[in-house]
């Protein structure tokens, strides 16, 4: 049974620049939520109680946002306003929140390894804090079941443009007997697109086998002078002995990498659209200025 989830969160947020310079980028609202909450609800929802964060200096409001915030409860109290104290406490109770800083931000290996002494030996998932999966296209749960299955590790893929490769981990992969999971026979870390295996490409969630801890600590730097669980995972795909196979699931739901601009903007839209509370206004006033104000484009 898999129960920890890992949520790396160090980054510095360069694309986001200046907003990120003193609020993590994780913090940025999508409609009303900080993105990183949507990320935390996902690990609630697959049974994923015990979370852990990596964090760095300038990460404070993450370790806030879910903890209890006791002066604004009991404002909100004293009005009556319930609806509002609800939303405050939610963050507090989805999951038991631990926290480690990363000092150095070396990269996503580096980043895992610091999880290490709390996850122990066992499996452990793990969600990268800018990556949003639209939480009506679980991935999560799949992937957890799949591992369950086959043991190694798992990594979630997605087909994109063979032009936009070179933005993530690639991945060289089998067919199975199930039209959505693959085995992974090799990975490179944002390749050229004449280099790049396939157009499968490495989204931010995985499954991993803890023996990953033993290959990271012996990962050099690689692309970019970044300790990368790409080249880690590689590893293990190579040598199936070290830890197990690699597989893959391949996701075609709604994902949103919420550190990108143009992806964070079609986070909000896409998710303000099916909202209960604003989705109708908000499509009604979309769909006029979709149709009048940009007409000429
Ligand atoms: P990104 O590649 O998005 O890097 O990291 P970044 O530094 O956060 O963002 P930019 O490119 O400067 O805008 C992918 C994930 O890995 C985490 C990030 O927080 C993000 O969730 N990460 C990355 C760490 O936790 N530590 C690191 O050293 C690097």
């Amino acid at each position: 049974m898999i129960k920890k989830a890992v949520i790396p969160a160090a980054g510095l947020g360069t694309r986001f620049l200046p907003a990120t310079k003193a609020t993590p980028k994780e913090m940025l609202p999508v409609v009303d939520k900080p993105a990183i909450q949507y990320v935390v609800e996902e690990a609630a929802a697959a049974g994923l109680s015990d979370v852990l964060m990596i964090t760095g200096r300038n990460k404070r409001p993450l370790e806030d946002h879910f903890d209890r915030n006791y002066e604004l409860e009991s404002a909100l109290t004293r009005k009556g306003d319930a609806e509002r104290l609800l939303k405050v406490q939610e963050s507090s109770e989805l999951a038991t929140m631990h926290y480690v800083r990363q000092g150095d931000p070396r990269g996503l290996g580096h980043a895992v390894l610091c999880a290490e002494p709390h996850v122990g030996d066992e499996p452990f998932a793990v969600l990268l804090g800018d990556d949003l999966i639209d939480p009506r296209d679980p991935l999560l749960a799949r992937m957890i079941e799949v591992q369950g299955r086959e043991g190694g590790s798992v990594v979630a893929l997605m087909e994109v443009d063979p032009e936009q490769v070179h933005l993530y981990g690639c991945a060289a992969a089998e067919a199975t007997g199930d039209p959505d999971v693959v085995r992974i026979t090799g990975l490179v870390e944002k390749p050229d697109p004449a280099d790049a295996p396939s157009n499968l490409a490495v989204i931010g969630r995985y499954v991993l086998d803890p023996s990953v801890f033993g290959v990271l600590k012996r990962t050099e730097p690689g692309r970019g002078g970044e300790i990368q669980l790409t080249d880690a995972l590689q590893e293990l795909a190579g040598d199936e002995k070290i830890g197990g196979p690699v597989h893959g699931v391949v996701f075609d739901g709604r994902r949103y990498d919420t550190g990108d601009r143009g992806d964070y903007l079609r986070a909000i839209v896409g998710l303000a659209c099916e909202r209960e509370d604003l989705g109708p206004g908000f499509r009604a006033w979309l769909r006029h200025f979709v149709t009048d104000e940009m007409a000429g484009d």
